[in-house]
């Protein structure tokens, strides 16, 4: 996109929040079918993080959040935008704005974006277009899940996959532009696939009864595990390639590959078939599962903390999940 307008973007701080509750393999072989073997050797998962019954979403998101604004050692009243990436909101009509009062971001517009767990890349991405057209200056964006509260702890197909999490990141105007480009996908036709549904029941009541209203509640995550791993592991290196192409980058170009955390076996893949080594794929599903929209705002926090993202260094992000959705985002780091 062309514009006299068109403005660079930097990611400047990151952030990350996780529950205290860990629940190892061995807890959950306790409440299902399963054992440390068959979960590791399938997902390359150890433990996984669970909010605790007095936490909430927005508390995750808060302490990510925060955590993002001191290391950015900005003030929250400079923020424009708040971009909240979840799909297990504590309200239906939006949870960002919950999360704008607590941090005190009074200046920002703030709103959800709901993609599972492709919702902090579409987030971040949209982030960006307001930057490009000069919109606005400094965006909070935060992906956060708690999908303890939609699994059936009783299925031992899903429950073993997921944990509760939240990552932030600070996106702010720059002169030269680090949000290198990006590629989007969407296959509606596959939604089915992995689920969180609205179920209409018959609930009794004089009111429904008489204006004829069928009324009803979400049902547990269902997932068809074997296909959601098919789609992973064919369209995410598609996208990745294209991104790459319309960038005219090779893979000798890119220094890391952070991927949604959803399954070792995904990323191991993946990064095989685009012939990347293991040592540029970082991955810390080993201790906190699947947080969907949390995932990848998480490892690039730890991966930022431990110091092993140097300035330029060229950046390969990629989430897919429900919707079906995917996408790559490629950016240069500059902090
Ligand atoms: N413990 C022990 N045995 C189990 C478990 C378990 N937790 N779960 C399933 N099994 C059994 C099955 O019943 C089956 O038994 P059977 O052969 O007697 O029928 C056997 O193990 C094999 O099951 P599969 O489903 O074939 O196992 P698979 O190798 O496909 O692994 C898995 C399952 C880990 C879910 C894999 O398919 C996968 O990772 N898929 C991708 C899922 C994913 O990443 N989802 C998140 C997407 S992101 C988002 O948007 C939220």
């Amino acid at each position: 996109m062309e514009s006299s307008m068109m403005k660079g973007a930097h990611i400047i701080a990151t952030g990350s929040a996780l529950p205290k509750k860990c629940i190892s393999n061995y807890d959950l072989s306790k409440v299902v079918d399963t054992s440390d073997e068959w979960i590791y050797t399938r997902t390359g998962i150890k433990e996984r993080r669970l909010i605790s019954e007095d936490q909430c979403i927005i508390d995750l998101a808060y302490q990510a959040s925060q955590k993002a604004l001191d290391n950015a050692k900005i003030n929250p009243q400079t923020l424009d935008l708040i971009v909240l990436a979840t799909s297990s909101q504590n309200d239906l009509f939006g949870s960002a704005s919950q999360l704008q009062a607590k941090i005190g971001a009074t200046n920002a517009v703030a709103f959800d974006i709901t993609a599972a767990c492709s919702g902090f890349i579409i987030g971040l991405i949209t982030a960006n277009q307001f930057i490009q057209t000069g919109s606005y200056k400094k965006i909070l964006i935060v992906g956060a899940d708690i999908l303890s509260q939609w699994v059936d702890w009783s299925d031992r197909n899903t429950c073993i996959l997921f944990g509760d999490g939240a990552g932030a990141v600070i996106l702010q105007a720059s002169k030269t532009n680090f949000i290198l480009g990006f590629q989007l996908d969407t296959n509606g036709l596959e939604a089915n696939k992995l689920c969180i549904s609205y179920q209409q029941e018959s609930v009794q009541s004089y009111h429904n009864n008489t204006l004829g209203i069928k009324q009803g509640q979400y049902s547990y995550i269902k997932m068809n595990g074997k296909e959601v791993y098919k789609f992973a592991v064919s369209k995410v290196p598609e996208s990745i390639k294209k991104c790459l192409i319309q960038l005219q980058l090779s893979i000798d170009d890119i220094s890391w590959l952070i991927l949604h955390q959803a399954n070792q076996r995904i990323l191991d893949t993946i990064a095989e078939k685009l012939c990347i080594p293991s040592d540029k794929v970082i991955s810390n599903l080993q201790c906190y599962g699947n947080t969907s929209a949390a995932s990848i705002p998480i490892v690039l926090d730890e991966a930022n903390q431990k110091g092993y993202l140097k300035n330029n260094d060229i950046i390969i992000i990629a989430g897919f999940g429900a919707g079906l959705t995917w996408g790559t985002l490629i950016i240069k780091w500059y902090t």
